[in-house]
């Protein structure tokens, strides 16, 4: 007696587990919930709330509005915020002077925001976009991004914000070697508790747009050299994945303690072959652009926002990442229930 197969249809059905919410729960292989997320904020050295006009529902928040959102971030399960400058125009230099600022705009929010939320990790860009006149990452000399000056100046920008109580230090600038010399400096000055989240394999991308728009580092410089659009001499090709492997396996060979890819969803390839390759905490950052993108889309009736604000966050755990640095952390928090 010969059995008729099993294993195809009529008799296999894929839809079967798919006839009903209590089955999809059961055999649902991600899940995102509110601890996935960082909650990226940006904050400015005035009173009250400016709204990013690319980034409707984004607004730079005063450093009190931040130790605000820090209990908010805490009441909605987010484990943690990522803060970014944005510095009066007037106080930025050709070198980014204010960047290790002790008593400047981000050491102050750091202090308030743990004042108010203890339990919140807090984490600051290590970087000087935000305080050079020209908007590069760098200090420039002869029309060049110095790689090793440039590193000194961050890691005195890294210890003042540690200092300040920043949890994690996430270098943004793709300079040659700077996760070593950080983790040495932090070391020697007795601060072997600060973690480092490297912007391992960050991609010279068009999606930063909106963000320079926040931090006010836009549409500063003019020639190629100074213009910061173009970034290509120190991030990365948007075409590269090898490339990626080997900026993340040097990031964790200096010390890093987790890395992240950047942008997010346009490089969820990447996400999921840092994740499969090397055995520790893999970000995306969910960047600026992406969230202008859902948000204009949306506004036009062209896309569901909760939906596509749940599924573009839940496509990056089943990529394999750890969390997600986004916009909508808190929006995303309360749909998931929190
Ligand atoms: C700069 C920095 C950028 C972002 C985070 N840190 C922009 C850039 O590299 O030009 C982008 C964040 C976003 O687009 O949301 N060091």
């Amino acid at each position: 007696m010969s059995l008729p197969p099993l294993a195809a249809y009529p008799a296999l059905r894929l839809r079967r587990l798919r006839q009903a919410p209590w089955i999809r729960n059961l055999v649902r292989e991600t899940v995102l919930t509110p601890s996935d997320l960082i909650w990226s904020m940006v904050v400015h050295e005035g009173e009250g709330e400016v709204q990013v006009p690319s980034m409707p529902g984004v607004a730079r928040l005063s450093v009190s509005g931040a130790a605000q959102a820090a209990v908010e971030a805490r009441r909605l399960g987010i484990p943690a915020i990522a803060i970014f400058p944005n510095i009066d125009g007037a106080k930025k230099d050709a070198q980014g002077s204010l960047a290790a600022d002790p008593d400047g705009l981000i050491c102050r929010a750091v202090k308030a925001m743990k004042d108010a939320a203890p339990e919140v990790g807090i984490m600051c860009d290590v970087a000087l976009d935000p305080f050079t006149d020209h908007g590069h990452d760098g200090v420039i000399e002869g029309g060049k991004i110095l790689n090793d000056a440039t590193i000194e100046r961050l890691v005195e920008q890294a210890l003042a914000q540690a200092k300040a109580g920043c949890d994690i230090l996430a270098p943004s600038d793709m300079m040659d070697g700077r996760v070593g010399v950080l983790r040495r400096a932090l070391e020697a000055e007795g601060l072997q508790d600060a973690m480092i989240m490297s912007y391992a394999a960050k991609y010279a991308s068009a999606f930063y747009g909106p963000y320079r728009d926040a931090i006010g580092s836009g549409k500063l410089g003019s020639g190629p050299v100074d213009n910061p659009a173009d970034k290509k001499t120190y991030q990365m090709d948007p075409a590269n994945t090898d490339e990626a492997l080997r900026e993340v396996a040097l990031d964790i060979a200096e010390g890093a303690d987790m890395v992240m890819v950047k942008p997010g969803l346009p490089y969820l390839d990447i996400v999921q072959r840092v994740a499969e390759t090397f055995a520790l905490p893999t970000f995306a950052f969910q960047v600026s652009g992406e969230y202008a993108m859902i948000k204009a889309a949306t506004a036009n009736g062209w896309l569901d926002e909760e939906r596509a604000v749940l599924e573009s966050l839940g496509a990056f755990k089943r990529a394999g990442a750890a969390g997600i640095i986004t916009y909508f952390a808190p929006q995303a928090a309360r749909l998931l229930g929190a």
